[in-house]
Formats: structure tokens, C-alpha cells, sequence
């Protein structure tokens, strides 16, 4: 069987996606190296931010097989030095005559001047085959980089008739243990998570991924313009999964007597404008590059306006409350079917709906 430059990106791909979820701020990028005679000699991927490129270890691993051989890679190659070196003068000097790769880093740091500086030692470059699989497997960096705010995933458990609780001011479960043991799972696949200040008073939540592995601290975010997060809440008191960070104004920070008390609990203080769009730019600063925005009805609302939600995903359930209810956006329209690459999963009685609100970017 003759193997395709599409096989060879698929395994590449495939290589990527091993670094889901650890390499944060980073990309996840895979590669492999197919040797002049169409061997597969070296493969790898970026497995932490500050080691090594996955080009890095596919040209280790292929040594000098790579001569005159293609080099397949899920992003531009960087010309740049960041923590570790650039890669382009190693894909250069090992003899690499082809390259192909999925898509042009959108870091300005990058941006196309890898794929010029492969040509320019004579490599020949071909830009584009995976580049949806690859882009979608970096939303969260490809925002960071292209809007200057983190990948956003607005996530609600809502009734039948469209509602977050029974009523205001209420805490009401709504989610079967399939459907919690589904939201806590991707809790560790974003670096952070985000709440109102509502949320903190009504349900005083941990906010803390549960029975699921996470390599990396996860970041609690309580967007709260006035500071009225209790010092006694129990977020402040899981800073062992990561920190907190609370989004206020200047005014509010400038209360002395009202800030000391978090920022003694390990709160960290960051102010922004008040819209949610200036918070998430001040998180996005501090290297988070995916929210998980849970709630409550409120927050959420005033994200969709923003227009700042990526990607959404309900757990519908099979709960009525009626005009008593809590609304999830109310007046907005948001109907599944509009959800780019929809996704629909039965959770025991819950179901939930996730997809893109304006697709893949
Ligand atoms: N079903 C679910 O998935 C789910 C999830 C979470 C919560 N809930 C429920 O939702 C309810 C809480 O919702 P909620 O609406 O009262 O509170 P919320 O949405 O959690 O928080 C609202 C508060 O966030 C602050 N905020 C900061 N920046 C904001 C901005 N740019 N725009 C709007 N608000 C901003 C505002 O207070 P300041 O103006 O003082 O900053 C606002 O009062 C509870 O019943 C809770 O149980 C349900």
C-alpha cells in the first residue's frame, strides 16, 4: 500500500492531539518525518510548554535519515526563540528537503517567516493539508493569538423550558451523575473557569475538576465588579488545584479594607473595564487561553451580548419549572440547530448539545 502526504498528516494529527490539555499557552503541534525512500523514521509531538518542539524530537528520532526526506507538521515551524530554539535552522541542517505543513502559526512572532526561511535554504513548502483538523485541535491558541482573549466555552445545565434553577436566589441541581461526571471531565481539558458573583453567593461552589486527571493548575475566575466575593467562600479555600482570580474595576480594588481580606485567602486581585470582553483580555495576559463560562444567568447573558462565546454546550434535563424559573438568555435566541458542528449526546436522562457558534476558526 502506498502511503499518501494525507496519511502522513493524519498520523501527525494524530501525534498533536497527544499533547491535549498540557502544553498551555503552547500549541499542541505533532510531526513526522517520512525518510527519502518513504519510511516513516521519526515522529513525536510538544508534550510541555518549554520542552522541546515535536519537530525536535521527530528529526532526534529520524537522526540522519532525514536527509533529502519530507517532514510533515500540524503547524508552521517557528523561527523564533521562545523558551526552547527555533526549529526552522534544525529542519534545515537536518537535510530536510520537503515540508508540509497544516497551517501558518498565527503568532506575529511567526506568522509565515518560518515557511520563508525553509525556502530560502531551498526546502520546498506546502501550506494547508489537515489545516481544519489542525486549527481545531488550537482553537484556544489560535483565539489567544488572532483576538487577544481566551477560547470561550459558554456552559449552562438548563430544564426543558429553558431554565438555570427553580428560582432566583435558589441553588437547584439540575444534572444526573452521568451529566456531572461528563462537565467535570472537560473542566481539565480548559485552563480555567469562570463564574459570576452571583453564582459564588448563591451556590458557593468549589469549582474544582472532580475524579478527572489534570496535569496543569486550573484557574478559577469570579468576574465580580463590586468585590463582594465572601473572604469565607469555599473557592478561596481549593487554591491547591490553582489559583483564583477575581475580575474587578479600579474602584472596587481601590477598597483597601474589602480587597486585603481576599487577597489574604490567596485571591488574586485583576481589574478590567467591567465588560466581560476587558476581563477575559487581563486573564488571556496571564497565559489562560480557554474559559469554561458556567454560569450564572446573568454572566452568561452578558457574554453572548458581548459576543465573545466560541462554543457552546448544554445539558438539557428533563426538569420543567415554568414562569418561576431562572431563564438561560432569556429573549436571546440561541437555538441548537444554529450550532456549527453540532455534537448531541445522551447523558442517563440528560442531554447534552455542543457545538461552534460560528464554526471552526
Ligand atoms: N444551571 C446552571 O448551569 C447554572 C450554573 C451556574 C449558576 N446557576 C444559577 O444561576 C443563578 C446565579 O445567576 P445570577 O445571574 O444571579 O449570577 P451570576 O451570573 O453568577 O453573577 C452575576 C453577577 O456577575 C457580576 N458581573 C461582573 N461582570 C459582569 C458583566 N460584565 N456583566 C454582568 N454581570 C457581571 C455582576 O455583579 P457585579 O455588578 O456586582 O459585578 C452580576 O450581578 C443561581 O441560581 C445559580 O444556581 C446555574
Amino acid at each position: 500500500m502506498t502511503l499518501t502526504d494525507a496519511d502522513y498528516m493524519a498520523r501527525a494529527l494524530f501525534h498533536a492531539a497527544r499533547g491535549r490539555g498540557r502544553t498551555s499557552p503552547n500549541p499542541v503541534v505533532g510531526a513526522v518525518v517520512v525518510s527519502a525512500d518513504g519510511v516513516v523514521v521519526g515522529q513525536g509531538y510538544h508534550a510541555r510548554a518549554g520542552e522541546p518542539h515535536a519537530e525536535v524530537h521527530a528529526l532526534a528520532m529520524a537522526g540522519t535519515q532525514a536527509r533529502g526526506g519530507t517532514l510533515y507538521c500540524t503547524l508552521e515551524p517557528c523561527s523564533h526563540t521562545g523558551r526552547t530554539g527555533p526549529c526552522v535552522p534544525r529542519i534545515a541542517d537536518a537535510g530536510i528537503a520537503r515540508v508540509v505543513a497544516a497551517v501558518q502559526d498565527p503568532n506575529p512572532l511567526v506568522s509565515g517567516r518560518g515557511f520563508d526561511y525553509l525556502r530560502s535554504r531551498g526546502i520546498t513548502v506546502d501550506v494547508g493539508l489537515g489545516v481544519g483538523q489542525a486549527a481545531q485541535l488550537n482553537q484556544p491558541f489560535f483565539t489567544t493569538m488572532r483576538e487577544r482573549r481566551p477560547f470561550v466555552i459558554l456552559k449552562a445545565a438548563i430544564s426543558l423550558d429553558g431554565c438555570m434553577a427553580a428560582a432566583p436566589g435558589t441553588r437547584t441541581q439540575l444534572t444526573s451523575a452521568p451529566a456531572n461526571r461528563h462537565a467535570h471531565r472537560v473542566r481539565a481539558e480548559v485552563d480555567a473557569l469562570a463564574v459570576g458573583v452571583g453564582t459564588i453567593l448563591i451556590d458557593d461552589p468549589h469549582l474544582t475538576p472532580r475524579g478527572v486527571f489534570r496535569e496543569q493548575p486550573f484557574t478559577r475566575i469570579i468576574f465580580d465588579r463590586r468585590l463582594r466575593t465572601p473572604p469565607t467562600a469555599q473557592v478561596l479555600s481549593t487554591q491547591a488545584a490553582g489559583p483564583v482570580i477575581i475580575v474587578t474595576t479600579a474602584d472596587a480594588a481601590a477598597q483597601t479594607a474589602v480587597r486585603d481580606p481576599l487577597e489574604r485567602r490567596g485571591a488574586q486581585i485583576v481589574t478590567a473595564d467591567g465588560s466581560i470582553r476587558a476581563g477575559l483580555e487581563a486573564v488571556s495576559a496571564r497565559g489562560i487561553t480557554s474559559v469554561l463560562l458556567e454560569g450564572g444567568a446573568s454572566l452568561l447573558a452578558a457574554a453572548w451580548d458581548e459576543g465573545v462565546v466560541d462554543f457552546v454546550r448544554l445539558y438539557v434535563t428533563p426538569h420543567v419549572f415554568g414562569t418561576a424559573g431562572v431563564r438561560f438568555l432569556p429573549g436571546r435566541r440561541l437555538p441548537p440547530a444554529m450550532l456549527a458542528e453540532r455534537r448531541v449526546v445522551q447523558l442517563g436522562p440528560d442531554v447534552v448539545i455542543e457545538g461552534y457558534v460560528h464554526g471552526p476558526r
